[in-house]
This record gives structure tokens, C-alpha cells and sequence, in this order.
């Protein structure tokens, strides 16, 4: 059943099964949240952020958008980051990418895409800085690595926030992991971890 209304009753049967197994899941679960991770990943339908890490609902705040790119000026994804790590007062980060990712493919061919060429400009610019590693590599193998660098970068560029170096400041422990997803296999991979003992570049750092 492909139909709209299979997500429905999928969540029908869903509701009632996690209230025969608990009957005060949802008034416990309404009453707030706390969660201790905030997750940043791409939109992509094959990387649900809940089921390859088994996150149960209430304990990660998520972000989702194309390639999970930390933009500056993306105000939906700086409210999410500041609400998370400031309100909520999440310990951890998770910038996670993919293999396969159809953004990061865009960025590297020359197609236009109308509007999109603008979020995608983010993702060639990250090529360019990493041209010397990137050149020498095939195809796909230049794909794959581009996929890494980007969380890598992504990583770094949420260091360059006065929301991150604020928390750093007041003593909270914020950690920042990049993580790489394979849907060929289904696992994740760790490519990076920051925290508040990270050199940042002088030109980022903000007088707090
Ligand atoms: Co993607």
C-alpha cells in the first residue's frame, strides 16, 4: 500500500502499540523534553537519524537539510543549533553525511539547478579548498572523499558560531562528532571529534 493514508494507519497502530506496552507513554512524554543530542543531517530518506542510531523519541533534536551544510546565515538551522545547545543543553553534536549524497554528487558536476545552484555553491567551495587532496582521485573516489570533507568542514564551520564559543566560554561541554553514514552497509563512521579545545582560527573566534 503506497497510498498517503498507509502512513496513517501505520501511525494508528503505532500509537496504540506504545500504549499497550506503557499506558502513560504519551502524558510522560508530553510533559517535556530533554534530549542530549542534536543531530545535523542530510535530507536524504535513506539516513533516518532515529532508527540507525536507535534513538528513542525525546532524545534527539534534529535538524535535516541538503548535503548538512552549516550555513551562517540558514536562520532555521542557527535558531535550531542556539535552541539546542543553550536551552536545551545538548552534550553532543552530531554532524552526520553520506556516501551517495545526491548533494554533494550535484556539486560536482555542472548542471544547473536553478535555486539550488546557490546551496550547492557551499559544497564546490569546500572542493576548491581541498583541491590538492581531491584532483589526484578518480571519479569515485574524488565523490566519496568530497562526501568526508564536507563533514569535516561542516564540523569546523560550527566552531566559527558564537553560539558554540559562548557555550565553550560558560564551561559547557559541547562536543561536535562527524559522523559518515554507508547505506551499503548501514554503519556509521567517526571522522572527527571537536570540543572545546580546538585551535580556532584567530579570524573566527568572537570577544566573549
Ligand atoms: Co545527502
Amino acid at each position: 500500500m503506497k497510498d498517503i493514508k498507509r502512513l496513517l494507519l501505520e501511525n494508528k497502530l503505532w500509537a496504540e502499540e506504545k500504549s499497550k506496552i506503557n499506558n502513560d507513554y504519551f502524558k510522560e512524554m508530553a510533559k517535556d523534553q530533554k534530549p542530549n543530542f542534536l543531530w545535523i543531517g542530510c535530507s536524504d530518506s535513506r539516513v533516518p537519524p532515529d532508527e540507525i542510531t536507535g534513538a528513542s523519541p525525546g532524545e534527539m533534536f534534529v535538524a535535516r537539510n541538503v548535503a548538512n551544510l552549516i550555513i551562517h546565515t540558514d536562520l532555521n538551522l542557527m535558531s535550531v543549533v542556539d535552541y539546542a545547545i543553550h536551552s536545551l543543553k545538548v552534550n553532543h553534536v552530531i554532524i552526520c553525511g553520506h556516501y551517495g549524497c545526491g548533494g554533494v554528487r550535484a556539486a560536482l558536476g555542472n548542471q544547473n539547478f536553478g535555486m539550488i545552484n546557490k546551496w550547492i555553491r557551499n559544497i564546490k567551495d569546500i572542493h576548491q579548498l581541498h583541491w590538492e587532496e581531491l584532483s589526484p582521485l578518480g571519479p569515485e573516489e574524488r565523490f566519496d572523499r568530497l562526501v568526508e570533507l564536507n563533514v569535516i568542514e561542516q564540523a569546523k564551520n560550527l566552531t566559527h558560531t558564537s553560539i558554540v564559543q559562548k557555550a565553550w566560554k560558560s564551561g559547557h561541554d559541547v562536543k561536535i562528532h562527524g559522523w559518515i553514514y554507508a547505506m551499503s552497509n548501514g554503519l556509521l563512521n567517526q571522522l572527527i571529534t571537536i570540543d572545546q579545545n580546538y585551535p580556532i582560527e584567530d579570524i573566527y573566534r568572537f570577544d566573549l
